[in-house]
């Protein structure tokens, strides 16, 4: 852990239904959260299971909600290393466990380990499952950096997981959109999105703008996600408006080999840069 690195722990955002928290850290942007969820309902559910990076303290935090031999459901949303970073510690630890994930995280993950399938569920969007005192929604979430991503609904809670969508660095141990600096959010919101999500400039806005609408339909009062602070009311509203004006809208480069130069020079001085 890189030792700027604020401590992070567990946030209740609605009922049942809890953020865990860690940060990584990025230079004058901030940090960029790596977020995932747990929900302490009937049928205890992991969402997302964090990044190999944060082992450690990830699993203290989430078996310090929920016992690994209650949790019933672990929902990955995508293969990314950073949605499933502690998959294969978490199916051990908790043998009651069904894996919900779909066709394509199956075959993306199993270059890398042999998954179980006789514990796994596949749902796609449109989907829903019942976890006991709540039913689960499966959704497509705004927006997507792996063909295998699915967001969720809990239709008890009113919280959407949208995984890599609203994404926005944070100025430290900060979770919620409402306690960030003014104009934070704002100032970051659409260079974040857009270098993660670059086919964003080939949308037609009217086609977008029908699965924002549909998603704006939902039952849906709080947003959580893994790489964003927590959204509600207003700032929700907010995010959905900045996100729909990015149909159409030019790409943001990402940053190349000037930001390089300048990690490494911070990090190990000028010559460092120039030496190679
Ligand atoms: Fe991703
Ligand atoms: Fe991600």
């Amino acid at each position: 852990m890189h030792p700027d690195t604020p401590h992070t722990r567990p946030q209740r955002i609605a009922q049942d239904t809890y953020l865990v928290p860690r940060l990584v850290p990025a230079g004058e942007l901030g940090f960029v959260p790596v977020n995932s969820m747990v929900i302490t309902g009937r049928e205890p559910v992991i969402v997302d299971t964090g990044a190999p990076l944060h082992r450690e303290q990830w699993l203290a935090d989430v078996f310090g909600l929920v016992a690994p031999e209650d949790v019933k459901w672990i929902f990955v949303s995508h293969d990314d290393t950073d949605h499933v970073g502690n998959l294969r510690e978490v199916l051990e630890r908790c043998p009651s466990a069904t894996l919900l994930a779909d066709f394509q995280t199956w075959q993306r993950l199993s270059v890398d380990f042999d998954m179980p399938l006789h514990r796994m569920r596949w749902l796609n969007p449109g989907e829903s499952l019942d976890a006991g005192d709540r039913t689960l929604h499966v959704v497509l979430p705004p927006l997507f950096d792996s063909p295998a991503t699915r967001g969720l609904v809990d239709g008890t809670s009113g919280v959407m997981w949208a995984a890599d969508a609203f994404a926005a660095p944070a100025p430290g141990p900060v979770h919620e959109a409402r306690d960030f600096p003014p104009g934070m959010f704002d100032a970051s919101f659409v260079p974040f999105n857009s270098t993660a999500n670059p086919w964003h400039g080939w949308l037609d806005p009217v086609a977008y703008g029908r699965h924002l609408d549909a998603l704006r339909q939902l039952p849906v009062e709080v947003v959580a996600s893994c790489h964003g602070p927590v959204l509600r009311g207003e700032l929700l509203d907010h995010a959905y408006a900045m996100t729909r004006a990015m149909a159409g809208a030019p790409v943001v480069p990402a940053p190349g080999q000037p930001l390089l130069d300048a990690i490494l020079a911070a990090a190990l001085g000028p010559a460092a840069a120039t030496a190679r």
